[in-house]
């Protein structure tokens, strides 16, 4: 029997294809308003909503934005945001190439009878606030599940439930016509082995496509958002570059159909310069190894940590915080190609 898709649309495959184009990658600028009031602490900033559009209006204009970012997933306040000219940040965006996506999850929260796990919510009243962002100009959404290692953890239980909370977030997002950002991250929180990430990073994303198919998500219209496989960040030995590339892509091989057109991984609480290592060592152990997918990024830290620490707050730094995120991003559309580490 053919399996039938919710997602006629051809231009579903054509965002998704784009997003994930060589060259470039996924600029994650979609903090919650909580998420983003540590990012502010951490360089002094208080967290209104002017200072966030300021520091977001800063991104968004760097003139060269479009040569290393295809797309930016914003918060749903900023797709709402104007910068000072009046020009909405989506059609800052639209004119310079960049296409407009929007996180719709509601955030982690306690998994009931699972301790030490989370569960993501925002499943309620999706339909319609899909409809609204699309009207607002997004072409592509996020949703993000995280699942913990620890003690006794994962359970089957946690897996299950967020492979199928993802599922049914990606099936309306296509029934929209919006591209989902499928995004299983497996924490890097903890003392735990590379293998271990290994074994449990395996496992959530065999979960995650079994589910994904009996939602009759068309798998051409995704990308996938996944940790790349690593040491635990309180490891004693963390693994090197090479292994972590040998490992991520083997691992993805066993568990990623190649109809999905690419990868974007996220950095997760990398140091950013380790995920651009990490990611050009992924990207050339795929091409020696006839990975079918793209293999790209979409940070959030891992472009964003240098930008902050440069701006600080103080709107005279604009210039400086755009040198530095197209440093980091020049760097990171390097990598993905395999052209970064000598
Ligand atoms: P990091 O790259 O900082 O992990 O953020 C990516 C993201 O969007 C997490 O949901």
């Amino acid at each position: 029997m053919a399996t039938e898709t919710v997602a006629p649309a051809t231009s579903l495959h054509e965002t998704a294809a784009a997003m994930v184009q060589p060259g470039k990658g996924i600029l994650a600028a979609d903090e919650s308003t909580g998420t983003i009031a540590k990012r502010f602490d951490a360089i002094g900033v208080e967290n209104t909503e002017e200072n966030r559009k300021q520091y977001r209006g800063a991104l968004f204009s760097t003139s060269d934005i479009g040569d290393y970012i295809s797309g930016v997933i914003l918060f749903e306040e900023t797709l709402a945001q104007k910068s000072g000219d009046g020009t909405s940040f989506v059609e800052m965006l639209n004119r310079k190439g960049v296409i407009p996506g929007v996180k719709v999850d509601k955030s982690t929260h306690a998994l009931a009878g699972a301790p030490g796990e989370v569960i993501t919510e925002g499943l309620d009243g999706l339909r319609d606030r899909l409809n609204t962002y699309r009207e607002q100009g997004a072409r592509f959404t996020k949703w993000r599940a995280v699942i913990n290692i620890g003690k006794d953890i994962p359970t089957d239980c946690a897996i299950d439930t967020n492979a199928h909370a993802l599922a049914r977030y990606a099936a309306l997002a296509q029934e929209a016509g919006l591209v989902p950002i499928v995004e299983p991250e497996v924490l890097m929180d903890g003392d735990h082995s590379i293998d271990r990430c290994h074994e449990v990073t395996e496992l959530t994303l065999r979960r995650t496509f079994d589910e994904l198919l009996s939602h009759r998500v068309s798998l051409e219209g995704i990308v996938l958002k996944p940790n790349m496989v690593l040491s635990g960040k309180d490891a004693a030995n963390r693994a090197s570059a090479a292994e972590v590339a040998e490992l991520t892509v083997n691992c993805f091989l066993r568990t990623v159909p190649a109809a999905v057109p690419g990868i974007a991984f996220l950095s997760g609480g990398q140091g950013d310069e380790e995920a651009t290592v990490n990611l050009d060592a992924i990207a050339k152990y795929g091409k020696a190894h006839g990975a079918p997918w793209q293999l790209t990024y979409s940070y959030g830290r891992g472009l964003q940590a240098a930008p902050q620490k440069a701006w600080a707050g103080n709107p005279e730094n604009i210039p400086a915080a755009q040198a530095a995120f197209q440093e980091r991003g020049r760097a990171n559309a390097a990598a993905r190609e395999g052209n970064y580490a000598t």
